[in-house]
């Protein structure tokens, strides 16, 4: 027997910027960003979210006409690509072959550019098409929504669903640069604007103690989306993230846990079934609910912690409970949650707030009376004008 041992090691290294109007002729952001690639001419596909395209009318003229003063730094090499936004371009393989197309009709070579705007969907599938494409072509993200800029789209992962199963097809793949644009959350409805602060509240839980207090504290002006309340919690949820995977020792997750997804594999499952019905951070909320309850339960958390989660997440807007978790078969959605991951079943728990646990067994009896819990709580929350309509009532008076 005869064995060579092969070893190296690859260092990643990537900047993630927080700017306002990134495509305004006179901001020097993207060109900086290509500048670092090393070489005087770079091509470019840019792909936008339909959602944005459609929101900002001028913004795809904008996006070329920025393009037309980079020459010949930057040369983009067809007008932006439109795709559809939201999670119908990850379930259907349309928006990954329509990518895989245009980088072989414009022979884009791995030195190239994939610049990708939207929300976290659209940066996944022009991600997953990226990293695929000639084995990886450089990817430029600019995140729209809150969830995207503070989570999905700061990492180094991507995917697409297949097999009715979310993220089944997908790399690690990190990017050449992130470009967090405020200006794009001018026109994000309020359920993504809120959807977005679920992910801060989990990091905070995880890895922050101070992060939670401050949003707690600062819980009224998040919940009427105030700019500067928003930018701050955006930041510090994507530094907590990036240092996250830049020191917790496992950035491609090779080990079985998954501690940044803290109240994930109840929100995974949820939004299986309800099929897009529910935005992913809505599913989180509900998932970080729950996974809080549970740990309050195993004695991880006390009373008062445990009631200060609940009331960040309910002040903030959040439903903490939805019917369809009552078809949710917890033994499955454990056991596809470990399947994903490979490996023992683990799965984050707090320990007091601000620092986790991984649990490698979950008594499935406790976990469902964590939901009929919530379930019950969410009954109680009905608003009391309601409850005066309530017939019995109106019978008693
Ligand atoms: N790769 C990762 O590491 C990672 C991590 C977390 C989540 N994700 C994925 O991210 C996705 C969720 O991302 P999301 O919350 O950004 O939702 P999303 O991408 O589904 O966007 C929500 C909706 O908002 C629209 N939109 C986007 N930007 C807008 C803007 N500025 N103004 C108006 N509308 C806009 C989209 O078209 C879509 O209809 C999920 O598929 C999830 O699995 C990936
Ligand atoms: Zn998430």
């Amino acid at each position: 027997m005869h064995t060579i041992r092969q070893r190296f090691t690859v260092t990643y290294d990537f900047p993630v910027i927080f700017t306002r109007n990134a495509f305004d002729t006179g901001n020097p952001v993207l060109a900086d960003v290509v500048r670092q690639g090393g070489r005087p001419h770079n091509r470019a596909l840019v792909v936008v979210d339909s959602e944005v395209a459609g929101q900002n009318p001028t913004l795809l003229e904008q996006i070329s006409r920025f393009g037309d003063g980079q020459s010949p730094l930057l040369e983009f090499v067809a007008p932006p690509v439109v795709i559809r936004g939201g999670e119908i371009c990850k379930h259907e393989p349309v928006e990954v072959q329509q990518i895989h197309s245009l980088v072989e009709r414009h022979n884009l070579c791995r030195h190239s550019f994939i610049i990708a705007i939207g929300g976290g969907a659209v940066l996944d599938v022009a991600g997953y098409a990226a990293a695929t494409a000639h084995r990886g072509i450089r990817l430029i993200r600019l995140p729209t929504t809150v969830l995207a800029q503070n989570d999905a789209g700061v990492g180094v992962k991507n995917g697409v669903n297949a097999f009715g199963r979310k993220n089944f097809l997908g790399t690690f793949a990190p990017p050449f640069a992130v470009i967090n644009d405020f200006q794009f959350l001018a026109t994000l409805p309020e359920r993504d604007l809120r959807a977005g602060i679920a992910e801060a509240v989990k990091v905070a839980l995880i890895r922050d103690r101070s992060f939670f207090d401050t949003l707690y504290a600062d819980r009224a002006g998040l919940a009427r989306f105030a700019q500067p309340s928003m930018e701050q919690m955006i930041i510090r949820c994507a530094e907590l993230h990036l240092q996250h995977i830049g020191t917790g020792g496992d950035p491609f997750e090779s080990g079985s846990s998954r501690p940044l997804d803290f109240g994930h594999w109840a929100a995974h499952k949820l939004e299986e079934l309800v099929k897009g019905e529910i935005r992913h951070g809505e599913a989180v909320a509900i998932g970080i609910a729950l996974d809080s309850l549970y740990s309050r339960h195993r004695g991880l958390l006390s009373e008062l912690e445990l009631h200060r989660i609940l009331t960040l997440l309910e002040e903030l807007g959040f439903a903490l409970y939805h019917p369809a978790l009552a078809w949710l078969d917890v033994g499955k959605a454990l056991r596809e949650f470990q399947e994903h991951l490979g490996g023992e079943l683990s799965i984050p728990l707090l320990k007091g707030i601000g620092r986790k646990i991984e649990a490698h067994e979950i008594d499935i009896p406790l976990m469902k009376r964590c939901i009929n819990h919530l379930a019950e709580r969410a009954v109680r929350k009905l608003d009391p004008p309601n409850r005066e309509l309530d017939p019995l009532k109106t019978l008693e008076k």
